[in-house]
């Protein structure tokens, strides 16, 4: 998704890193990879490319820094689809032909629960350690009471300890801040794709940290046993690979359960993967934001924290956060758990920029302990909402023919459409993407993934029925070919508008 065409091959005179290696997609706008290799003027070959960023990186008048214009070229590329949507979202009343979001990957179906835990009386409290500069890893209460909560909910052997926590803004700060303080500029993650696409800015913006994709098919090869599969072979070829080309991997991040593709890492392969890094001197991110969304009973979850022994606990470093398992995206909660105290303390010292207020964090310590709301009322009715909303998609898209990998796990059904794409192409991919916004649903295409296939896409199914009956009905009319808008192309926005990808 960050390939330019040729006529956007001038860009901002940074240096974000050396060359992306071959046939990986390193993620950065190619643009940026010329100028890093020394030959700025130099033509890009004709590459499919959306958008016309030549204003953004015109130093006229933009009053930006080279960064301060390729931070606004993400924003520009990366989430227009998102913004098409605040511009015409869908309101039952006010706006019933408004666009429906089964794109933004968010739990709407526990509202209720959560405004009437948040509006009780114990969460409130004004006490004037709460109004003050606080201890930047966080306070020591609320510190004390996620270590309870991983042990618990992780299932963690030994008990885990507050002086390994930090508590942040969001799991997307954390990813910022551990790229910052782990890797110099230019270094790399590997990462599995396809994943989460919004890491690349998170680690890019203000780390200069890119991300080294490790390629996964849909086909069943080899020793794989699922579509999609991680294997160490896989991870040793990407590494071998960043490294013949100039590229110094630092760690490798890991999704689980992964978004979009809804696995979860059983605790065989996880510690094959640790042990990979381990060889390599690798640090782990590990990536657990969707632990507790894990809704089909028969699906196993093992956090990295329940296994009997890290292989290598200095450089293993797992994220959590109440964005996805408790709906509160727009609270902005996320936790580090590491036994490396010079990264909890490099973290804690960037927490000045990104830590929550003390208010906050007495309301996220309350709700954290209530063990008996979380357990009896919270996961309980959260599990059966997204169990039934899961229900419901995958009996849609069955009935309409479409292949989906069914998970238990997260909020997203990843999708094959390329049997609607006339050529297997990312372009295609694209004009099925504009056919279904014209057509008032927002998904997310693969290429916002690094899907190597074009063709994926991600559906969000954990809203409301009625949003959910009306975004099925649009994608079917698509698909059947009976929406109200022209088959027939796009729109000139068809080339601009990119899908979000949270
Ligand atoms: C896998 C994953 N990690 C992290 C995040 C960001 O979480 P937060 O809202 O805590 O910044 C997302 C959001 O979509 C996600 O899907």
């Amino acid at each position: 998704m960050f390939t330019l065409s040729k006529k956007e091959s001038r860009v901002p005179p940074t240096c974000l890193g050396p060359a992306s290696t071959q046939g990986m997609d390193s993620n950065y706008p190619d643009g940026l990879e010329r100028e890093c290799s020394g030959k700025p003027d130099q033509k890009l070959p004709e590459l499919y490319g959306v958008g016309d960023p030549i204003p953004t990186f015109s130093s006229d008048g933009s009053h930006l820094s080279s960064r301060g214009r390729i931070i606004k070229w993400f924003w520009d590329s990366a989430e227009e689809g998102y913004r098409t949507y605040h511009m015409d979202e869908y309101d039952e009343d006010k706006n019933p032909s408004g666009i429906i979001n089964l794109g933004t990957s968010e739990n709407k179906l526990c509202f209720d629960l959560l405004s009437r835990r948040l509006s009780q009386s114990d969460m409130l409290q004004v006490k004037p350690a709460l109004l003050q500069y606080p201890d930047w890893r966080g306070h020591l209460f609320l510190r004390e009471e996620v270590a309870r909560f991983l042990s618990f909910y992780c299932r963690s052997p030994v008990p885990l300890k507050p002086e390994n926590v930090v508590v942040l803004n969001g799991c997307a700060s954390l990813f910022s801040a551990l790229a910052t303080v782990l890797c110099e500029a230019g270094e790399a993650f590997l990462i599995p794709a396809p994943y989460y696409g919004a890491i690349t800015q998170h680690t890019c913006l203000y780390g200069n940290v890119r991300l080294v994709s490790v390629y996964l098919e849909s086909e069943v090869t080899g020793l794989d046993t699922r579509p999609f599969q991680l294997t160490v072979q896989k991870l040793e070829m990407a590494l071998q690979g960043a490294k013949s080309e100039g590229v110094k991997v630092k760690g490798l991040i890991l999704i689980s359960p992964q978004n979009p593709l809804g696995d979860i890492y059983p605790p065989e392969e996880l510690q094959e993967y640790l042990e990979f890094a381990k060889r390599h001197e690798l640090h782990v991110v590990v990536d657990e934001v969707y632990m507790l969304s894990v809704f089909e009973e028969s699906v196993g979850y093992h956090s990295v924290l329940s296994l009997e022994r890290l292989p290598d606990p200095q450089r293993t470093h797992v994220m959590w956060g109440t964005s996805k398992d408790f709906g509160m995206s727009g609270l902005r909660f996320g936790t580090l758990y590491t036994e490396n105290q010079d990264v909890a303390t490099a973290v804690a010292s960037l927490c000045r920029y990104h830590g929550l207020s003390g208010l906050v964090q007495y309301q996220m310590a309350q709700l954290l302990q209530d063990r008996d709301w979380i357990d009896q009322v919270y996961l309980l009715e959260n599990h059966a909402r997204l169990k039934a909303a899961h229900a419901y998609v995958s009996g849609e898209l069955k009935a309409l023919g479409v292949p989906f990998l069914r998970r238990g796990a997260g909020f997203f059904i990843w999708v094959d459409l390329r049997k609607y794409l006339p050529k297997v192409t990312f372009e295609e991919e694209m004009l099925l993407w504009r056919r279904f916004l014209d057509n008032k649903v927002l998904l997310t295409f693969g290429k916002a993934f690094q899907c190597k296939e074009p063709g994926w896409f991600r559906l969000v199914f954990s809203d409301q029925a009625h949003r959910l009956r009306l975004g099925m009905q649009r994608i079917r009319q698509v698909l059947k070919g009976t929406s109200q808008v022209a088959e027939d192309p796009p729109s000139c926005q068809t080339q601009e508008l990119r899908g979000q990808h949270t």
